[in-house]
């Protein structure tokens, strides 16, 4: 990339905006859940480094908060690089999105930044390979799920299901539930006019979506945990936690308890790190998703599983870099020229500059 001979040379810098993301990942499902599960298995196998999310909060918008992740990636993709992404949920009342992000790529020769794409549908890409992942994970000890029930129907219910149907999913019933009722027929005109094939039902409760579902997927913007009983989870769903705080302490203790990585996952109060908090201890953890790709863990059929995945920089990592060798590839990079001005120690020749 940046080596030619024995001279390393500073790396032309691109700008990858959304659009081009958007197109490029289009109709590549199948290549990114593959992609993930590598990362996630070069990720286990010690190929990263991937220190905990730096979280920026304000005292005077408490709902808010920008993320950083920063992360380095040695296994088959090398790259280093770091997330920044904004949460503001009060944009959604404006109608705009409440998520916001660019990804750094960093070159891992020179150290230089080489590109900068936007990267709220690489989140959203990498969030739903991850969890469309731990479903066919997750499911493989039991039938497969004909009962989907998504409860919080934003961006990224719509990218989970997008990836669900791209990697060959179908289900008999969709269940639909969210506490705002535009957010809940917005998705379900999503679900028709993508030929959705089954009964899409929205439910008023979430009691009544999680009882008619074989694989629930939580995808809200809740910070403290508004599902109680355990009750809901008799007939033994596979719930995707990926908002991660909707759950109660006793729903994870009466589960099998699957993260993506146990350090980053028991923070931030999210419903693993209330129950360590509660009980004091980790036993109620099973294992990671790599622990299960790797068969080091099998999930029994007969047991409610709960897939809680806090989001790893590695894996916008891995997601960007293939974005960007394909757009390389394409012959449709945009570059910007003069980037990086200042690239001789000592100035330049024949002149004060
Ligand atoms: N784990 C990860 O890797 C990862 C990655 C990206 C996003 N996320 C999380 O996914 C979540 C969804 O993101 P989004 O961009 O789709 O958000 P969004 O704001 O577009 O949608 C969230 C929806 O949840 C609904 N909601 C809020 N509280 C609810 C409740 N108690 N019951 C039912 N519905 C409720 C809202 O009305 C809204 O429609 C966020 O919490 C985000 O942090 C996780």
């Amino acid at each position: 990339m940046t080596v030619a001979g024995a001279s390393v040379t500073v790396p032309p810098f691109a700008v990858v905006p959304g659009g081009q993301v958007q197109r490029t990942l289009a109709g590549r499902e199948k290549q990114v859940v593959e992609l993930v599960e590598a990362t996630y298995r070069w990720h286990a196998a010690g190929d990263s480094v991937n220190p905990p999310s730096y979280f920026l909060r304000f005292p005077d918008r408490p709902t808010a908060r920008i993320i950083a992740l920063p992360a380095s990636l040695s296994g088959d993709v090398r790259v280093d690089g770091l997330k920044w992404i904004s949460s503001f949920p009060a944009n959604v009342a404006a109608g705009i999105p409440r998520a916001s992000a660019v990804l750094i790529l960093n070159d891992p020769v020179t150290g230089y930044p080489f590109a900068c794409l936007e990267s709220s549908i690489i989140s959203a890409t990498r969030t739903a390979a991850s969890a469309v992942l731990a479903a066919d994970q997750l499911t493989r000890t039991r039938p497969r799920p004909t009962r989907v029930g998504f409860v919080g129907t934003g961006l990224i219910a719509r990218y989970v299901h997008t990836f669900l149907a791209g990697t060959g999913w179908s289900f008999d019933e969709v269940g639909v539930h969210d506490l705002s009722s535009d957010s809940a027929a917005g998705f379900r005109g999503y679900l028709e006019r993508a030929g959705t094939p089954g009964r899409i039902t929205v439910h008023d409760t979430a009691e009544q979506l999680i009882r008619s579902s074989d694989l629930v997927v939580f995808a809200t913007v809740s910070a403290r945990p508004h599902v109680h009983a355990v009750s809901w989870f008799a007939h033994h769903p596979v719930v995707l936690h990926v908002s991660l705080r909707d759950l109660a302490p006793q729903i994870l203790l009466d589960a099998i308890n699957v993260v993506d990585d146990v350090e980053h996952c028991l923070k931030a109060d999210t419903s693993p790190h209330l129950t360590e908090q509660l009980t004091g201890n980790r036993n109620f953890l099973t294992g990671t998703l790599a622990d299960v790709l790797d068969g080091r863990v099998t999930v029994p059929p007969n047991r409610t599983v709960i897939f809680s995945p806090f989001g790893l920089g590695v894996l916008d990592l891995a997601v960007g870099k293939l974005v960007y060798d394909l757009v390389l590839t394409a012959g449709q990079l945009q570059v910007v020229d003069d980037f990086f001005h200042e690239v001789r120690r000592h100035g330049r020749l024949g002149g004060l500059r």
